[in-house]
């Protein structure tokens, strides 16, 4: 029996313990806020956001919502940001990313104040977690490892594959993956990576995140894996009303039978992103108490 890793239910668990935080620091007089920009028309983008500030709602942090049309000029972007890190109220600064052509999303990321870096983009944070030291986890990272660990899924001394590099998952998984604790041995590979199903059929524990629907293929898996599927692709489906359906990186109905562990999309990796996004912008307001103190 393939075990199904529900991030409904694990997300649920963890919402509920964070808003016991939420509410023990407004009854401190810190009432946790997350501020959340939004720039253009993306309607991938619209639908995270959404899901974001509604979590936010759920769990009594405040978040204040900055929805810019596409056109916005950089020194506009640059000038919300600034005044989102000055702004002793505003613990969380998160720009969701892509941004328009046109906008330097980089230069936005290096502009965000490292202590409100809920996202853990910026460099300084990025420094710190891979030196083993980190302030802020990468949220869907972090969210994959709670994953595991509340799954009681065996990570020490095991052969983790990455599959992908980007910044926001592959890398950054890399780094946690393999610190103290942790303790796995990992393979980072990607598109352009020679024989990648030789690569992949090596992983016990599998983390599918390069941005292509189904990509991943039984042939590709070794009997007993866990599998993660961070995939949030968008395919045509004609059976539904809207004509499209979320897919996931991982053919889940043919790889599923040869997985230990698999997770689902949707119902998966992306619900423990936004509570780890959520953990986060509370950690930041328990600082900012704590250095009021
Ligand atoms: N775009 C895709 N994932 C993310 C995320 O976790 N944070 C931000 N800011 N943008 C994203």
């Amino acid at each position: 029996m393939t075990l199904v890793l529900s991030g409904r239910e694990l997300a649920r668990q963890i919402e509920e313990e964070l808003a016991v935080e939420a509410a023990r620091l407004k009854n401190s007089g810190v009432p946790p806020a997350l501020a959340v920009i939004l720039v253009g028309e993306d309607p991938g983008s619209h639908v995270y956001v959404a899901n974001k500030i509604k979590t936010c709602q759920r769990l009594g942090i405040r978040s204040v919502d900055h929805k810019l049309p596409a056109d916005t000029t950089q020194k506009e972007l640059e000038t919300l940001v600034e005044m989102l890190n000055m702004d002793p109220a505003i613990h969380g600064v998160l720009c969701q990313m892509p941004l328009p052509s046109g906008l330097d999303g980089q230069r936005i990321i290096r502009m965000i104040n490292p202590a409100k870096d809920v996202d853990c983009f910026h460099p300084y944070n990025v420094g710190l977690l891979a030196m083993g030291h980190p302030a802020f986890l990468p949220c869907t990272p972090a969210g994959i490892v709670e994953m595991l660990v509340r799954g009681h899924i065996e990570v020490a001394g095991r052969h983790a594959v990455v599959l992908g590099r980007s910044n926001i998952v592959g890398r950054p998984m890399s780094i946690l993956l393999s610190a103290k604790g942790m303790d796995a041995t990992v393979t980072v590979c990607h598109s352009r990576s020679k024989d990648l199903a030789a690569i992949t059929r090596q992983a016990d524990i599998l983390i599918a995140a390069i941005g292509q629907p189904l990509f991943v293929t039984a042939d590709m898996v070794r009997e007993g894996a866990v599998v993660v599927d961070v995939g949030m692709n968008r395919i045509p489906d004609p059976t539904r009303p809207s004509g499209t359906r979320l897919a996931g990186d991982v053919d889940f109905d043919n790889v599923a039978p040869k997985c230990h562990a698999i997770t689902p999309v949707p119902g998966g990796v992306g619900l423990m992103t936004i509570a780890m996004l959520m953990k986060n912008t509370l950690a930041a307001a328990e600082r900012s108490l704590a250095q009021a103190n």
